[in-house]
């Protein structure tokens, strides 16, 4: 759709970037924290593990003046449970309190709005010991670790994220990391693991609008629009069934209480549908997010299933991340979009097209809680003139414009990320963040915080609230 007049940015929006704990903060068994799964995981051998990271946990302080210097109204960043509770339930660790409640109130202090995430990927491994998301007890176990935030952080924070991404932990575990020797799950687990998250979900949001007043909470999605690879319906088809199994399969369950029902008879067909108990549709039904949080990436391009093994690929550049399902999608090129340096699709418009779906079916305002480029970011003469990274988020958020103007409520954008972190698998090779963090995949060097082309370029944006994008 063409416009006269393009609407402008809201007042208030949140100017922000992310991070997660262990992606970011290293200190991994420092003042009483335990191990997470992913400290426990197999950790490809070419790349820096998390257990020093971006040192954010000791350089917090120092990290917030540049996102203060940087201008973002909103820092999201996600709490370790394992600081909080390190034996997943019961004691509480005073050392874990006491360190996000200053991260809090710095971020207040530089009147900077925090953003909570409550869970990204980092379960207490010693809940893992005992079956993990598997157990209904983790649910419990979820519910008094959300209390304890609720209580202690509660009147300094407002915007609360559940899970991060729980729909990449369910279609693609592998791409959390693997475990030690082990193997991933099945998929009839899977969805079981998937129903005690909805639950847990359900029951922490009810929670936190009986403890915070104020407080406004809702999941964090990967979400994303599909296409269709031709007009031939049965390609219409196949991008229909993935963008339900991917994307409206895990958002409708917070929003409107009950699976989609075309994924439902998925799971039924193939005998993976979780065991639910009589209780569990009242729980699910008994609350409901205040927005949609959404991480955005690509688009996918998608064309009927040929019905046997030549459905399934590797995404490129990643082996850990299958595409295709026998009898359901087979992941197609797109030959309109182009790609990142690692094979991620690029697509702001596919953005909008996301945005506006999102939107139209929900109805909550959405946040942008991930949205980036990740590339080899090379350090010249102490500056890092990452034109492309400028380049894909002025596009992306053009698009988001585009989205506004069409009508969709938007609070606010947290691109992935503040500053460099281990990125998922390819470790500080793959870098995301307005701060340049110097230290190579083993020498930590002095980890020193050095300003990209994209911190001044942001800054410009925020300044401008994204007038003259
Ligand atoms: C998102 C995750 O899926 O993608 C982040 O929430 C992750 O934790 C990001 O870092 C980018 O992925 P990667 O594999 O490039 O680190």
């Amino acid at each position: 759709m063409l416009y006269k007049k393009l609407k402008g940015f809201p007042e208030g929006f949140l100017w922000g970037a992310s991070t997660s704990a262990y992606q970011v903060e290293g200190a991994w068994d420092e003042d009483g924290k335990s191990p997470s799964i992913i400290d426990m995981y197999e950790h490809p051998k070419e790349y820096a593990d998390f257990k020093t990271a971006s040192d954010h946990y000791h350089r917090y302080k120092e990290d917030i003046e540049l996102f203060a210097e940087m201008g973002l109204k909103a820092y999201r960043f996600s709490i370790a449970w394992t600081r909080i509770l390190p034996n997943g339930t019961g004691e509480v660790n005073p050392a874990g309190i006491a360190h996000y409640r200053d991260v809090i109130l710095e971020c207040r202090r530089h009147a900077i709005e925090p953003v909570v995430t409550m869970y990204h990927f980092d379960l207490p491994y010693c809940l893992e010991e005992k079956g993990g998301w598997g157990n209904r007890e983790t649910i419990d176990a979820f519910v008094e670790y959300a209390r304890m935030l609720f209580d202690n952080f509660g009147s300094d924070v407002t915007y609360w994220l559940t899970i991060n991404e729980q729909n990449t932990m369910i279609l693609h575990p592998g791409a959390i990391g693997l475990p030690k020797g082990g193997s991933l799950p099945s998929k009839k687990e899977l969805y079981q693991q998937n129903h005690h998250l909805m639950l847990a979900q359900a029951r922490v949001m009810k929670l936190c609008h009986e403890m915070c007043p104020h407080g406004k909470i809702g999941p964090a999605l990967n979400l994303t629009a599909m296409y269709a690879q031709s007009c031939h319906p049965q390609d219409a088809i196949a991008a229909h069934n993935w963008e339900v199994l991917r994307c409206w399969n895990f958002a409708d369950v917070p929003v409107f209480g009950t699976y989609h029902s075309l994924a439902w008879q998925y799971m039924q067909d193939r005998g993976i549908a979780p065991d639910v108990r009589p209780q569990d549709c009242e729980t699910l039904a008994g609350a409901r997010p205040d927005f949609i949080a959404m991480n955005y990436y690509s688009t996918a391009t998608i064309a009927a299933s040929r019905g046997d093994a030549s459905d399934l690929s590797a995404r490129a550049g990643d082996q850990q991340i299958m595409l295709g399902e026998q009898g359901v999608y087979r992941a197609a090129e797109n030959s309109f979009v182009s790609k990142t340096k690692y094979g991620w699709v690029i697509d702001p418009s596919g953005f909008r097209y996301t945005l506006r779906k999102v939107y139209e079916r929900y109805h909550l305002p959405i946040l942008v809680t991930e949205n980036g480029i990740g590339a080899p970011d090379v350090l010249e003469d102490g500056a890092v003139h990452d034109d492309y990274r400028i380049d894909f988020m002025r596009q992306h958020l053009q698009a988001m414009q585009l989205a506004i103007t069409d009508g969709v409520r938007m609070l606010g954008y947290c691109p992935w990320a503040a500053l460099d972190l281990v990125s998922t698998h390819q470790g500080y090779q793959k870098r995301y963040g307005f701060i340049y963090v110097d230290r190579d995949e083993f020498d930590l060097k002095k980890l020193e915080r050095i300003k990209k082309d994209s911190f001044f370029w942001y800054k410009d944006v925020i300044a401008k609230n994204g007038a003259y994008l």
